[in-house]
C-alpha cells in the first residue's frame, strides 16, 4: 500500500477535521502518499482532488467543518458516476480509500467496493449517532453538548415568563441527540423517533409539574417525530400554558469540536491508516467499550443502531 485517498461525505461533524489530520499524518508517517479528495463523492467522480502533506492538515484540529468539504451526491448512486470515480481511482493511482462519514456513505463505500474491488475503510462520523457497529460517531458529543448549551440559555428565559419550551432537535430518523441532550439538559419529557408517544402523557406531565410549581417546562423533541411547530400547538390548545417553540436547527452541527470528539477522529483516522496497511478490503471502525474495533461493511451491517431503553427510562423518572 503506498497511496490512499481520504474524503468526507454527507453532513459535516465537528471532529472530522481531527480524523483528516489523523489519516494524514499516520498515512504519511508509515510513508503512505495521501490524496485529499475534495466535496467528497461528488469531488470523486468530478477528480478534484490533491496531494495532502503534514503542513495542508496544520491549525486545524479544533476547528468545526471539515476542511476537505462535503457533499450528498446524488450521481455517486449511478453506475456512471461511480464509473467516473474508478477513473479517478486510476488517474490518482489509489490503492485505498478512506471514507470519513454516516451510514449512506458507508452504502455508497461498499457498493465501490464491490464494483472495482478497491480497498475502503469507513470512519463514523455523523452528529445522528445512528450507527449498529459503533457506540459513538464524531459530532455526536458536540453536537450534543450545543443542544445543551441552548437548553440551558433557554431554560433562563422559560422560567422568566413561567413558560413551556419545545425544543426541535436535529438526528433525522434517530433520537440520540434528544435523548442524550434532554437528559442532560433535564428535560421534563423527551420525543423521540424510535418510540411512541402520546401528547396526553405530555400534557399530564406538564400539568403535574405545574401544579407542584414548576415555572417553567422543557420538552425536547426529535425531528424525526414531527413538526415541534405542531406539537407546540397541539400542547398549547391542551394546556393553555404560554408555549413557545425552538428549532435549533444547523446550530447544532458547528463550531469547535468538544476534546472527546478531537480525541474520536484522531483515533479513528490513525486506526483507518492501519487497517488498509494490513490488507483489509471492506470495513469500518467503530468504539465499543471505550475500545476500537472494525466491522465488516456488508449490505446487512450498515443499520441503524438501537436506543438505549435504559437511559430514556431514566430521563423519564428524574424529570418527574
Ligand atoms: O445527518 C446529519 C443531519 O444534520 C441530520 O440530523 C439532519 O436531518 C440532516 O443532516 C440535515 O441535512 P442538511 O444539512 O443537508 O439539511
Amino acid at each position: 500500500m503506498q497511496r490512499i485517498g481520504l474524503l468526507t461525505s454527507g453532513g459535516d461533524a465537528p471532529g472530522m477535521n481531527a480524523a483528516i489530520r489523523a489519516v494524514v499524518r499516520k498515512g504519511i508517517y508509515h510513508g503512505l502518499e495521501v490524496t485529499g479528495i475534495m466535496r467528497g463523492l461528488a469531488g470523486f467522480i468530478d477528480g478534484d482532488m490533491q496531494p495532502m502533506n503534514i503542513g495542508s492538515v496544520a491549525d486545524i484540529i479544533h476547528r468545526g467543518g471539515t476542511i476537505l468539504r462535503t457533499a450528498r451526491s446524488d450521481a455517486f448512486t449511478t453506475r456512471e458516476g461511480r464509473a467516473m470515480a474508478s477513473e479517478n481511482v486510476e488517474r490518482f493511482r489509489l490503492q485505498g480509500l478512506v471514507v470519513i462519514g454516516g451510514d449512506g456513505s458507508f452504502e455508497a463505500a461498499r457498493v465501490f467496493h464491490e464494483e472495482y474491488g478497491l480497498p475502503v475503510v469507513g470512519i463514523p462520523a455523523t452528529i445522528d449517532n445512528d450507527i449498529a457497529g459503533t457506540e459513538a460517531c464524531i459530532g455526536f458529543d458536540t453536537a450534543v453538548n450545543n443542544v445543551v448549551d441552548a437548553i440551558t440559555k433557554i431554560r433562563d428565559t422559560a422560567t422568566s415568563h413561567e413558560r413551556t419550551f419545545i425544543v426541535e432537535v436535529m438526528g433525522r430518523n434517530s433520537g440520540f441527540i434528544a435523548l442524550q441532550a434532554g437528559l442532560a439538559g433535564g428535560a421534563e419529557s423527551i420525543l423521540i423517533p424510535e418510540l411512541p408517544y402520546s401528547v396526553d402523557d405530555v400534557c399530564q406531565r406538564l400539568m403535574r409539574g405545574y401544579r407542584r410549581g414548576k415555572l417553567h417546562s422543557l420538552i425536547v423533541v426529535a425531528e424525526g417525530v414531527g413538526s415541534g411547530i405542531d406539537i407546540g400547538k397541539e400542547i398549547k390548545a391542551r394546556t393553555g400554558f404560554d408555549t413557545k417553540v425552538t428549532i435549533l436547527g444547523h446550530i447544532q452541527r458547528g463550531g469547535t469540536p468538544t476534546a472527546v470528539d478531537c480525541i474520536l477522529g484522531s483515533r479513528f483516522g490513525a486506526k483507518a491508516v492501519e487497517l488498509l496497511m494490513d490488507g483489509k478490503k471492506k470495513v469500518a471502525i467503530g468504539l465499543v467499550s471505550g475500545n476500537l474495533v472494525q466491522w465488516n461493511l456488508g449490505n446487512t451491517n450498515i443499520k441503524p443502531r438501537e436506543i438505549d431503553m435504559e437511559v430514556y427510562r431514566l430521563a423519564g423518572i428524574l424529570s418527574i
